[in-house]
């Protein structure tokens, strides 16, 4: 898909780039981003709203993979971005993004994070709870800046594919509850407070989610208490967030549509539903990360170790693992995998790959047919680019690999690789303990 294709080599070659150089190049583990994927994927959104004629914005959820050169490509094509963190925020501006694009997410947010937006004059915060709102009003307040917000809501429906990535129950740790009143009196209070401008409302359903009911059904709740509010408390929501959650094939039997056929499902039955209510249709925004990134990306690992158990499993091992993909051991998560230098070869054995963390659960794929797999073989695990290098961590102290784009055969680097100071750089012995000299 995208850009890969098998090359005269029977090589695996991404964005125009034999995956074979860019290991010699930039060593391994190495996650390679199709960068006319990326901006593609960003299109079929952009394009898919444009058709519907409906007012929209597009926020890419950062958090899928939040890098500057990745900034850079969704302020280039047109996105919003979604922020849940200091840390993406920063990233956000140093990279130049508009801030009046940027929409600040989070169920925790601190002071001194809701400062740094203000003073940013980002342009909205999805308010999750009353102890945010107060916050915000009195931070806003004393700057005398007033800040656009939306409430998240619960809707209380429930899309998932796996329950730890579910986040739109009534039981969640996140927004205000729909049925039981809580979200109703936030609308009453926020009205009320000088430094608010509620702009409407936010939905998120769930991730990975492949049936667009899930997302009819979240109109259906956020237009009833859309009409519900404006009859009782004469408010109108100028804007209504449906989340993200769209989702990508990763595997054999994930059934992901078209990104273009959620948008008309979304857009359809937004006019649909406001229509009916004689509500003036809102403007729509959603917040795709996974499906604008994911399938973009492609890990580069360098097989090491190997061995046999007769008859019960032959472990591949690879130099990454749960360090730069915890998805596996956390959720379950399965992706399909090629040797990248013999991608023509016929499979004729079948192996799991284990990762290189002291920890049985360090396995990145169970039983995978491959051809007959040597030390040194090049492993390209695909749809790696969400969710990966964002939820890469140090265990073991290994140290994050490097992120490539790949276009029209030119790579760049946008994270370089970790180096051992980076490791240790942080890192104080206390002036008590003995000193050594390096
Ligand atoms: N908006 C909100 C409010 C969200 O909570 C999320 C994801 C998104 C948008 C983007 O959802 P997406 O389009 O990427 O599905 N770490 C998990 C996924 C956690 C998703 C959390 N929220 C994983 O690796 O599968």
């Amino acid at each position: 898909h995208g850009t890969s294709k098998i090359n005269d080599k029977g090589h695996l070659q991404i964005g125009g780039c034999d995956t074979i150089d860019l290991v010699e190049r930039f060593g391994t583990p190495l996650y390679v981003m199709d960068e006319a994927l990326i901006r593609q994927r960003c299109r079929e959104y952009v394009e898919a709203f444009r058709a519907s004629g409906l007012k929209f914005q597009v926020a890419y959820a950062s958090k899928a993979f939040c890098v500057m050169a990745m900034c850079r490509i969704a302020e280039e094509e047109g996105m919003s971005l979604d922020v849940v963190s200091d840390g993406e925020l920063y990233t956000a501006l140093q990279a130049g993004f508009p801030a009046e694009r940027i929409h600040f997410h989070g169920n925790n947010k601190s002071p001194q994070e809701i400062e740094m937006a203000i003073d940013a004059q980002i342009g909205c915060f999805v308010v999750d709870n009353m102890v945010e709102l107060h916050m915000l009003n009195a931070i806003a307040g004393e700057k005398r800046q007033k800040v656009n917000i939306l409430f998240r809501l619960t809707p209380g429906v429930e899309a998932h594919t796996h329950e730890y990535i579910s986040t739109g129950q009534i039981d969640s740790k996140f927004g205000l509850d729909l049925d039981n009143g809580s979200a109703y009196r936030a609308v009453q209070e926020a009205i009320a407070l000088p430094y608010i401008e509620l702009l409407g409302v936010h939905s998120h359903i769930g991730s990975q989610i492949f049936e667009v009911e899930g997302f009819q059904l979240a109109v259906d709740k956020v237009i009833a208490f859309a009409a519900k509010v404006r009859d009782e408390l004469d408010v109108l929501f100028s804007v209504v967030n449906l989340g993200g959650g769209f989702g990508i094939r990763y595997v054999d039997g994930d059934t992901p549509l078209p990104v273009a056929k959620y948008v008309e499902a979304i857009t359809s039955s937004v006019k649909e539903n406001f229509g009916k209510y004689g509500y003036p249709v809102p403007e729509i925004w959603v917040e795709p990360g996974r499906s604008i990134v994911g399938d973009s990306g492609t890990t580069l690992y360098t097989v090491g170790t190997y061995k046999d158990i007769p008859g019960v499993r032959k472990y591949v091992a690879v130099d990454g693992g749960m360090a730069d993909n915890p998805r596996p051991a956390l959720y379950e998560a399965r992706y399909e995998a090629m040797l990248a230098n013999r991608a023509g070869e016929a499979e004729d054995e079948l192996v799991s790959i284990a990762g290189k963390c002291c920890e049985s659960g360090d396995m990145l794929i169970w039983d995978i047919q491959l051809p007959k797999v040597n030390s040194g073989d090049i492993l390209a695990v695909s749809c790696t680019g969400a969710y990966n290098y964002a939820m890469a961590s140090n265990y073991n102290r290994i140290r994050r690999p490097a992120v490539v784009f790949v276009k029209d055969g030119e790579a760049d680097i946008v994270v370089k690789r970790e180096s051992y100071d980076n490791i240790v750089g942080n890192d104080v012995v206390p002036s008590r303990m003995k000193q050594v000299s390096k």
